[in-house]
C-alpha cells in the first residue's frame, strides 16, 4: 500500500474517478477538503459529492467537456461502480484527456471491449492507461489486445498487486507487451511519468 504518500501534501485541481469502488475513492473527500479540487466522474458520483459540498463536474459516456486543463471524454469501460455502503454510483467508465500535445487514454477498471475500438477513430492515444491485474478487471493477456484496439505502444499498467487477488509477474508482465513491440511501464510507489 501507498503507506509512504502523504495526502495531506498532495496538489490537485482536479480529481477524475472512474467508478465508486472503496479502491477509488477512499482518499477522495480529503483531498477535495485540502485542495478545494473539483470531482469530475459519472452524473451519480459527481451528484453524490456535490451534495456533501464539493465542486463537482458530472459527465455521461460519450461526452466531453473542455476544461482550462484541456478536453476531457468519459468512455465506456465494463465493470460496476457502487459505492462502500452500497449507494448506486452510475455506470462505470473510462476518461480520454486531450491536452495541446499529447492525449492520455484512462481505461479505468474494465474487461477487454470492442468499444476501445472506437477510440482510436477520434483520437491519436499517446499513454494508454490499462488495467492488469486480472480477477476485478482484464488481465496482461487481455490488455495487450487492449492495446492494440486503442493503437497505442506505450501502456501504464495499473490495479495490480495491491491486494491477494491481483497479484501478477512484473517481468512477465512487461515481457508479453515487448513480444508485441509494446512498452509496459509499471511505476513504484512515489515515482511519476512524463507523458
Ligand atoms: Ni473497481
Amino acid at each position: 500500500m501507498a503507506t509512504q504518500i502523504d495526502i495531506t501534501t498532495l496538489k490537485a485541481d482536479y480529481i477524475l474517478i472512474t467508478h465508486a469502488h472503496q479502491d477509488h475513492i477512499l482518499d477522495v473527500e480529503q483531498i477535495a477538503t485540502n485542495t478545494g479540487a473539483t470531482i469530475v466522474s459519472n452524473y451519480e458520483i459527481a451528484t453524490y459529492y456535490g451534495a456533501k459540498g464539493f465542486e463537482s463536474h458530472p459527465m455521461n459516456h460519450g461526452g466531453s467537456w473542455q476544461f482550462d486543463f484541456g478536453r476531457v471524454t468519459y468512455t465506456n469501460a465494463i465493470h460496476t461502480s457502487s459505492f462502500p455502503d452500497g449507494t448506486y454510483g452510475g455506470q462505470p467508465g473510462g476518461f480520454i484527456i486531450e491536452s495541446v500535445e499529447k492525449t492520455i487514454y484512462i481505461a479505468g477498471d474494465t474487461a477487454l471491449t470492442m468499444d476501445m475500438k472506437l477510440i482510436p477513430m477520434q483520437f491519436t492515444i499517446d499513454l494508454a492507461v490499462l488495467p492488469i491485474g486480472d480477477n476485478f478487471t482484464m488481465g496482461m493477456n487481455s490488455a495487450v489486445i487492449a492495446a492494440d484496439f486503442v493503437q497505442c505502444n506505450r501502456i501504464l499498467g495499473v490495479h495490480y498487486d495491491t491486494f491477494g487477488y491481483i497479484k501478477i509477474d512484473r517481468e512477465f508482465a512487461k515481457l508479453k507487451f515487448k513480444e508485441v513491440n509494446k512498452e509496459l511501464i509499471l511505476l513504484e510507489v512515489g515515482s511519476n511519468l512524463e507523458v
